[in-house]
């Protein structure tokens, strides 16, 4: 099943170029799936129908969904959320700060995620055309291989103690709610399905594709979605350039400015992210809503080309060995030295840092207590040599 993830600056186009993608590939005979992990949900507004709070079939081979996390948190996981919600009530919450409290940032994803699982499983679809909220939450999706590492290392396991405890022993000296059998079957479900999702965002099929604008703060931010998204080793597919002004149409003074900045914006984009594909797609002269405008933005983007080509498989992360020497090798656009900061903890994992984000990677089994001799960054490739332990001595 492919899985294409649009994602970008708040206003660029997500949700347009997701539901123009999707009504494409529908078009062309591919069970789509168009679905929004964005709480402020504007599918319904961009194809100008109303769309109710579950699967819903929109036209022939397209269906929609646009998840509701506290409708999810009330139905498919009522067993933890209720319980949840009680211990926090029972903490001296109110019931509505509770059932706030239960949904834990970023859940859409996940609940975004379990349901792609569920369509795999079936064989629902062939394509999952996915719109995101503005880069934060995609970024935090990207980091879930490590979130839910945590979660099942830490969180899972603590969490469980706690509840054998409050089963035996804790219930009755204060009064904390016990989880009964459902609630914990709840949890190790969770858990679970977490490792299978984990896959799903793992395979080559599943891809991300950057949506921007020809203007300064956009490009910024778009280049530093890139850089993270290269250290959680995940591929950018190829750019997707939005709402750039018609020269041809605009020829007044007016608008001069405007299109000098912005032929610079198209040259340095071009520049910059090479050799990413680019889709690029004008900004209409109507607004852009409904069947026939999104079919427009469409062929703008794909002409007659089939939207669901995976453009780039090269991952970010490889390991290569070079005499008795391994190196781990990241794409790191647009970072400089000053900015990446590695750690080693325990013997096997290395940590890569760079500004807010980091990730957590493995080291393969050969590689555990291997001394690290150093890392360079050179032409925005972080290199980083390993000397595997000498276990013949
Ligand atoms: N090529 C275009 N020409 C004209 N209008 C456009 C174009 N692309 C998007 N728009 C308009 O820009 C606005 C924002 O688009 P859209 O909702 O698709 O962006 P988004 O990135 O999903 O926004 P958000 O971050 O708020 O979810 C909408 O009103 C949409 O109709
Ligand atoms: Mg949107």
């Amino acid at each position: 099943m492919r899985i294409i993830i649009y994602t970008g600056k708040g206003g660029v186009g997500k949700t347009s170029v997701s539901a123009a993608t999707a009504r494409r590939l529908a078009k062309m005979g591919y069970r789509t799936l168009l679905m929004s992990t964005d709480s402020a949900h504007s599918l319904g507004d961009s194809l100008g129908v109303d769309i109710p709070a579950d699967v819903y079939n929109l036209d022939k081979n397209l269906d929609v969904l646009e998840i509701d996390i506290i409708h999810e948190m009330r139905t498919r996981w009522s067993d933890i959320s209720d319980y949840i919600t009680s211990f926090l009530t029972s903490q001296g919450l109110g019931d509505i700060t509770a059932e706030e409290m239960a949904i834990i940032p970023g859940m859409e994803m996940i609940a975004a995620l379990f349901y792609v699982l569920q369509f795999k499983e079936n064989d629902d679809y062939d394509v999952i055309v996915m719109d995101t909220a503005p880069t934060g939450e995609t970024l935090r999706l990207l980091s879930f291989p490590d979130i839910s590492n945590w979660y099942i290392d830490r969180f899972y396991s603590m969490f469980k103690r706690l509840m054998s405890l409050a089963r035996y022993t804790v219930s009755k000296i204060i009064d904390l709610p016990i989880p009964n059998k459902k609630v914990i079957a709840s949890i190790d479900e969770m858990k679970d399905k977490m490792l299978e999702v984990r896959d799903i965002l793992e395979d080559p099929a599943t891809t991300i594709r950057l949506v921007l604008n020809p203007e300064r703060m956009v490009i910024n931010e778009t280049m530093r979605t890139y850089t993270y998204t290269c250290l959680y080793n995940k591929t950018v597919e190829c750019l997707i350039v939005n709402k750039i002004y018609p020269r041809e149409e605009l020829k007044s003074d007016y608008f001069k400015e405007r299109l000098e900045a912005q032929d610079k914006y198209m040259e340095e984009i071009d520049h910059a992210f090479s050799p990413l594909k680019i889709f690029n797609a004008y900004q209409m002269s109507t607004e852009l809503r409904g069947p026939e405008k999104l079919d427009m933005l469409a062929d703008m983007l794909f002409g007659d080309s089939d939207p669901s080509e995976v453009y780039e498989t090269e991952s970010p992360m490889k390991f290569e060995s070079e005499g008795d020497i391994d190196k781990l090798i990241v794409k790191m656009p647009f970072v400089k030295k000053d900015m990446i900061e590695m750690f080693r903890s325990d013997n096997d994992v290395l940590i890569i840092k760079v500004g807010s984000h980091k990730k957590t990677i493995t080291l393969p089994l050969t590689l555990k207590d291997a001394e690290v001799l150093g890392a360079e960054l050179n032409n925005e490739v972080l290199t980083i040599s390993l000397k595997r332990k000498n276990v013949a001595k």
